[in-house]
């Protein structure tokens, strides 16, 4: 070795790295290699299997998790690099065990099938509410686009969205700040009564005639294929 050459000063792979997160409002100091991703962390430190790993490339959005507010896909993003962050995923939607308005609305509207992709879809869907708490269907299909569904259930999904979004304004207002759109136990059984669990897409779009995007919900396919 040449006595000159200088010390490496990269961290060697398998020293592990302390890293504080906030999980869904829980403090967490964890200690794990540099190497290892937010997703892995979260499930194998934080002990939080809601969000999955399905491509580990950062194609599908299984992974989804909000990062600071930001939607990132938590298998391309090291846990030392998020050190001090607030991280959300879908089980932080619902902490104190009720579904909010967007978990409740994708269950009512019959969105939900294999139910691999929806945890990261969930936190997707929550994100565009939260941008815009009167999205249209093109803010959805946009805000769901890195998020994919081998179901190909879109077009419920698109649906489910819109009326979650309606949800959270009547309870939040259009301005949705602070307000975490958990639906009230009684709220949510009121709206569960009102949709039917698995009805099909045109008669869930027909019960709200007036909303011109739900009938271009019945008509978009999927973001991606
Ligand atoms: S598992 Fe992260 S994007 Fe697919
Ligand atoms: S519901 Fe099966 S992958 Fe989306």
């Amino acid at each position: 070795m040449n006595p000159t050459t200088a010390p490496p000063t990269a961290t060697p792979t398998g020293e592990d790295h302390q890293v504080q997160l906030r999980v869904n409002g829980t403090p967490h100091t964890i200690r794990v290699p540099a190497h290892t991703a937010l997703l892995d962390a979260l499930r194998d430190s934080c002990g939080l299997t809601g969000s999955k790993q399905c491509c580990a490339v950062g194609e599908c959005g299984a992974c989804t998790v909000s990062v600071d507010g930001r939607t990132v896909n938590s298998c391309l993003v090291l846990a030392v690099e998020v050190d001090g962050s607030d991280v959300i995923t879908a089980e932080g939607l619902a902490p104190s065990g009720e579904l909010n308005h967007v978990q409740q609305a994708f269950l009512d509207h019959g969105a939900v099938q294999c139910g691999f992709c929806i945890p990261g879809m969930v936190v997707s869907a929550q994100a565009i509410i939260e941008r815009n708490p009167d999205p249209d269907i093109e803010d959805i299909r946009n805000g769901l686009s890195g998020n994919l569904c081998r179901c190909a259930g879109y077009n419920r999904m698109f649906a489910a969205v819109l009326d979650a979004a309606e949800r959270t304004r009547r309870q939040c207002g259009t301005g949705a700040g602070g307000c975490s759109g958990a639906a009230a136990p009684a709220v949510a059984a009121a709206e569960a009564a009102e949709q039917p669990a698995h009805g099909d897409l045109d008669d869930d779009l027909d019960k709200h005639p007036s909303s011109a995007s739900r009938t271009a919900a019945a008509e978009g396919g999927p973001v991606r294929s």
